[in-house]
């Protein structure tokens, strides 16, 4: 009983301290996304051009070996959340460099290609 306690309070305590990353990039209304609603689709173009085109295109139409046509991809929302979070094979892990409703935005934002 107390161990579940503890462990739900430290969890808390992770992920209230987890929000406060300093590398993570600032967007200028994050409040405005809402669930899979992007609003502020400036912010996120502009973050997708700087951390995302450099492997994966402007466009979705990827420019190094390996990485996959986002333009064409079939993962739903939550499985690209995944990927970008996590990372895959050469792709680098963004859980500790973006926020959640930036990642989530991202993988909205991938949609707009098709
Ligand atoms: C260094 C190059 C690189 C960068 C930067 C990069 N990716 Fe990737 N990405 C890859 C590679 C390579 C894969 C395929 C990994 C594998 O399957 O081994 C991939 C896979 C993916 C997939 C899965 C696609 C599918 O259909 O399986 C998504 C979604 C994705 N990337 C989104 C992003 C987003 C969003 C960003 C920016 C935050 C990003 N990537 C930045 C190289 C990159």
């Amino acid at each position: 009983m107390t161990k579940g306690f503890l462990f739900i309070a430290v969890l808390s305590v992770l992920m209230i301290t987890s929000c406060d990353n300093p590398a993570s990039i600032e967007l200028k209304n994050p409040s405005f996304i809402e669930g899979e609603e992007i609003t502020n689709r400036i912010d996120i173009a502009l973050i997708y051009r700087y951390k995302c085109s450099i492997c994966h295109g402007e466009k979705g139409i990827s420019i190094i070996d390996g990485a996959p046509n986002l333009i064409s991809t079939q993962l739903s929302v939550e499985e690209k959340i995944a990927v970008i979070l996590n990372g895959r094979g050469t792709m680098p892990p963004q859980k500790d460099v973006l926020d959640m409703p930036t990642i989530r935005g991202l993988a909205v934002f991938i949609d707009s290609f098709k």
